[in-house]
Formats: structure tokens, C-alpha cells, sequence
């Protein structure tokens, strides 16, 4: 027998013809629910201490959940106390809902209800296990054994529900048929069905029913067939708030989560980046922020995502994978040529168009509406194309090449870049800009000179005039040019150092930074008399001398070609 023949495929298990699900779209966020202080907690190899735990608490609260599941009181001591804390402490505000997990036993759903005593609104989670695998190998009971376990929990809490001081309190319930995704849809829609009049639901009082997938066994249009089945099965929906609880065994956490919105769901359980048991719960982070891309509101806010990051990676030592969708470190960088040039086709569109609408290629969400505006978008290694180096220029030092230099610049880099076989930083790049444009000053260095202009008497025509001098090779050498701009009088008074016959091409001119300290940068382009065409690029706080200074190191760099 081969490896994979011992497993058993998950077919259609449900007969479901006419599903809807498929025509659906999502249009508006669900109810959501973290999870991340009670299953995520308990899959933690160092679960949270109180502190942490109030911490994740007021993260979450200030994101924007309106119910949180904090923890299961009568497991633990520390549960009971952090609950006790919270209570008694009054951290709770009063439009959060705190959710206690219990399983359906006695003793626990009475030590749960000592637990939740003050609180202003609390959900009580009940649960049983109903899947056909787990009543054959872990109960060894049938499905009316199993209902009774869930009936007695749900009559008990009732019970207690009526017997407690409730003036000051709101209780709700929920009813998880644990390892829903196992269980037949039929005895799903009927344990709950049993509950559901077991605890007095009506359309004033709904219960929640939480579907877990506590593992994934099926693709994700498999557990949409589920969901939906379940909706349009169950005896009073009107009396019934239909959530999910994805987990992520196949990888497809979120495309069940979304699916099963189409298929009727009303509620998410998840949680922050998706840790949970095994291979976590849904990421509620992932969920929000696509629909949020599609333009609906996820009701969530996650516009500081680089904090809600930090309090989640504190508190779980857990990490951020680098590639994690709106959170990693990477997410929004790309390394290679031809998505760099699109990336940056698209932000200068956005910039010159004021287009309100986001149109930029390979990046899905504007790094800004999640607080992430000043990573770099684009980082270069020995992939990366012209227009990448230029875009780091631009975004992180506000030099604006012309385009026509990008091919020049980019080839310094690349080969810097395959030199140091390992990414370039911003800082190495602009080193490069720096070593090979603004310090080329051999074998000409512009030394002191005047600039000015001689107005004709009875015209508006005037003449540049250029007089000062050049060092080559410690010697200082006068030299004098008019023209009809500073440009001009400069390549005229050249004509003394007996260069080749350059020929200039392009200007180009902008401003670098503002107010007191802005400066010019002046970017030339020659060509020389074999047909190469060179760049110089000039920095000063006057542009005059930005200008020439760019020409010095056009002719520079020109020169020193004939040298190599
Ligand atoms: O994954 C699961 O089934 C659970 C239940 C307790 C809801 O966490
Ligand atoms: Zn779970």
C-alpha cells in the first residue's frame, strides 16, 4: 500500500444540489470574534501570564472586537483569575462582550458561572464533540448519547443563567458542535436543533452556533456546502446567529472563513495573524484587510498594524512570518526588475493623475492604510532593474532622475549588487550616486568663479558672462565664456582646456527638500564625440552653480572614459 492510500478522500457529504453560495459575494464585515486569549493562548509553548493576557485584551478592544473570548475559567487557575481580574478591575468596556469557553460538564459549567459573576455582558461557550471519528474512537457513544451530553449542558446553564443575579448582567450562550467539519451534516443540524430548545432560544434571545472546523478535512467549497446546508436546514434561523471557527490544517483557514460568509455565516471566530492550535486559526488580520481591499469596511481597524504586530509577537513570543499578507516584512517590497518598473510606473501615475482610487501593479493595499508609508517599497539586489534603484533615489533621498539616466545609474548598482552577492541598502545606493555623480571631480574641480549677467541697454536680451577657474591635477587654470545662460558662458569658457567636442543634450533641474535648507540638483546630459551618451549631476543652493557643476561632472566622468 502506498503512503497516501491509507487516507480516506473527503467527498460531498452533503446533499446539497442547489447551492447558492457560489453567486454570493461578501458585502459587509461579519460579527467577529477573537479567540486569540483562549485558543490561541492554550497553543502557545509559554502561554500568557495575566499581564499579557490584559495587554492582548485592550489590543484587541482598541482594534475594534466587540466580542472576545478570554479564556475557559474552569481549566485553570490562572484562567479564573485573569477573568476574575479583568471583572474586578474593571477593564471590560461596556460595549465588549467577554466569552468563557466550557465544556458541556457539570462541574465546570458551575465553576464557569462562579467565574463570570459581575460581568456586564457575557457570551457562555458550551461545547461537545460530535464527529463520527471522535464518537468512535474517543467516546464510543452514538449520536443520541452525544445529544444528551449537549442537552443536559444546555439545561444546566439555563438553570444557572436563571438562578444568578442577572439584573446588572447580559448572558448569552453559544453551542459549538465540536469537529463540526467531521460530523454529518444531518446530526449537526439536529444535536443543535436539540439545544437550541433546550436553552430557550427565540428571535429576541438567538443562540450563537459556532461550526468548527476544529480540523480541516475538505476543500473550501466542501465546508461552504456544509455551512450552507446547516442555514437552510436548521429548524429556526431566526433564532440563530451562525458563526464559524476555522482552523488551518490545509492552509485554506481564510478561503473557508470566506466561503462560509457567502454560504450564511453571520459570525468569525480567529485570531490575530492566525496562532491557534496546530496550525492555528483563521487570521482575522488576513480576513479584515481583504475585505477591506474590496472595498468594504471590515469594521476592524488595523491602520497601526506594525503596533497590533508588536503587542501580538510580545505577548505570544510567537513571530510574524516575513511573507504573512498585510504584516511581514516583505510583503511590500519587491526585489525584481520588471514589478519594481511597474510599481513605479503605477505610483507616479497615482501621484500625477491624484487618482483617489488605488491602481498601483503588484501591491494590492497601499502600504499607508496600514501604517507601513515609509518601508521601503523596493529594495534592490542583483534582480532588481534601472527602475528600482532610481525609485530608492527618489522615495528615500528625493532625487528625481530623468528617466533617460536610469539605464546608467542601474548599471553601477547591478554591478555593485552582484559584487556584494547579498541586497544593497539605501544608504550603499546612494553612496554609489554619490561616488559616481556628485564626487566626480577629476580631473576638473570647479574653483572660484562669478557669475553674471550684462543687460543690453535698450532690449530685453541679456548675456551670461563666466569668469573663475578650474583645478586639473593641482594646477589652477582661468577661464572666461559668455553665452545666454549659465550653461552656456560655462562650455564657452571650456573651450580653453582643449576638451573633446562634447555636445550637450538635456537639462534637467528640481529641488531637493524645502523652506531654508532646500538645495538644487541639476542633472546634464552630453554626448561625446564617439556617441556615448553621459551623465553629471550638480547639488547647490544656488541653481546657477547646480548647473555647472552638473557639466563639470558630465565632463568628468566623459573624460575618465577615455581613461579606462
Ligand atoms: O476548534 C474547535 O473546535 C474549538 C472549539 C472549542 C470551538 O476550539
Ligand atoms: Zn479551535
Amino acid at each position: 500500500m502506498k503512503g497516501y492510500e491509507k487516507y480516506t478522500p473527503f467527498g460531498r457529504i452533503t446533499q446539497i444540489t442547489q447551492r447558492e453560495w457560489p453567486d454570493k459575494l461578501i458585502e459587509k464585515a461579519p460579527i467577529w470574534c477573537s479567540v486569540d486569549l483562549r485558543d490561541g493562548n492554550q497553543a502557545l509553548i509559554d502561554p500568557m501570564n495575566v499581564d499579557e493576557k490584559i495587554r492582548m485584551f485592550e489590543e484587541l478592544v482598541r482594534v475594534g472586537f466587540k466580542e472576545i473570548e478570554v479564556g475557559f475559567p474552569s481549566a485553570s487557575e490562572t484562567e479564573y483569575e485573569y477573568l476574575r481580574a479583568l471583572i474586578d478591575r474593571n477593564l471590560i468596556p461596556d460595549g465588549v462582550t467577554i466569552q468563557v469557553l466550557v465544556q458541556a460538564r457539570e462541574h465546570l459549567i458551575r465553576k464557569t458561572f462562579e467565574a463570570i459573576d459581575g460581568a456586564k455582558n457575557v457570551i457562555v461557550h458550551f461545547y461537545n464533540s460530535t464527529s463520527t471519528l471522535q464518537r468512535k474512537v474517543v467516546f464510543h457513544k452514538d449520536m443520541d448519547a452525544i445529544t444528551e451530553i449537549a442537552v443536559n449542558g444546555a439545561k444546566l446553564i439555563r438553570e444557572l443563567t436563571e438562578q444568578m443575579d442577572t439584573g446588572h448582567m447580559n448572558i448569552r450562550f453559544e453551542y459549538s458542535p465540536e469537529s463540526f467539519s467531521g460530523t454529518e451534516p444531518e446530526f449537526a443540524v439536529a444535536i443543535c436543533d436539540a439545544v437550541a430548545e433546550a436553552i430557550g432560544a427565540d428571535e429576541a434571545h438567538p443562540i450563537i452556533f459556532n461550526l468548527p472546523s476544529t480540523v480541516q478535512l475538505s476543500t473550501p467549497n466542501i465546508f461552504a456546502d456544509q455551512i450552507e446546508y446547516f442555514s437552510k436546514h436548521i429548524a429556526h434561523r431566526e433564532a440563530v446567529i451562525l458563526s464559524v471557527h476555522p482552523h488551518n490544517d490545509r492552509g485554506t483557514g481564510v478561503a473557508d472563513a470566506e466561503l462560509a460568509l457567502l454560504a450564511g455565516a453571520d459570525r468569525i471566530e480567529g485570531t490575530l495573524f492566525g496562532n491557534g492550535e496546530r496550525t492555528g486559526n483563521v487570521d482575522i488580520v488576513t480576513l479584515a484587510l481583504n475585505m477591506f481591499t474590496q472595498g468594504v469596511d471590515p469594521q476592524l481597524d488595523f491602520s497601526d498594524i506594525k503596533r497590533t504586530r508588536r503587542v501580538y509577537e510580545q505577548c505570544t513570543r510567537m513571530r510574524v512570518h516575513e511573507r504573512t499578507p498585510y504584516a511581514g516584512d516583505l510583503v511590500f517590497t519587491a526585489f525584481s526588475g520588471s514589478h519594481q518598473d511597474a510599481i513605479k510606473k503605477g505610483t507616479d501615475y497615482m501621484a500625477e493623475s491624484h487618482s483617489d482610487k488605488w491602481e498601483v501593479p503588484y501591491l494590492p493595499i497601499s502600504p499607508a492604510d496600514v501604517g507601513r508609508e515609509y518601508e521601503p517599497i523596493i529594495r534592490i539586489n542583483s534582480q532588481s532593474g534601472k527602475g528600482g534603484a532610481a525609485f530608492i533615489m527618489q522615495q528615500m533621498f528625493g532625487y528625481y532622475m530623468p528617466k533617460d539616466m536610469h539605464p546608467e545609474f542601474g548599471y553601477y548598482v547591478k554591478a555593485a549588487a552582484d559584487a556584494k552577492g547579498k541586497e544593497l541598502t539605501p544608504q550603499e545606493i546612494f553612496d554609489i550616486f554619490d561616488r559616481e555623480y556628485l564626487h566626480a571631480r577629476s580631473p576638473y574641480a570647479l574653483g572660484r568663479h562669478d557669475l553674471y549677467n550684462t543687460n543690453a541697454a535698450d532690449d530685453d536680451t541679456s548675456v551670461t558672462r563666466f569668469s573663475g577657474t578650474v583645478k586639473c591635477h593641482n594646477e589652477e587654470i582661468r577661464i572666461e565664456g559668455e553665452g545666454n545662460g549659465p550653461i552656456d558662458a560655462f562650455f564657452d569658457a571650456m573651450k580653453k582646456l582643449n576638451l573633446p567636442k562634447f555636445k550637450f543634450l538635456n537639462y534637467h533641474e528640481h529641488a531637493i527638500g524645502s523652506g531654508a535648507d532646500a538645495k538644487a540638483c541639476a542633472y546634464v546630459e552630453l554626448l561625446t564625440p564617439e556617441g556615448a551618451n553621459v551623465f553629471g549631476v550638480g547639488v547647490h543652493s544656488n541653481i546657477n552653480v547646480a548647473s555647472i557643476k552638473a557639466v563639470v561632472s558630465a565632463v568628468n566622468r566623459a573624460l575618465n572614459r577615455y581613461n579606462q
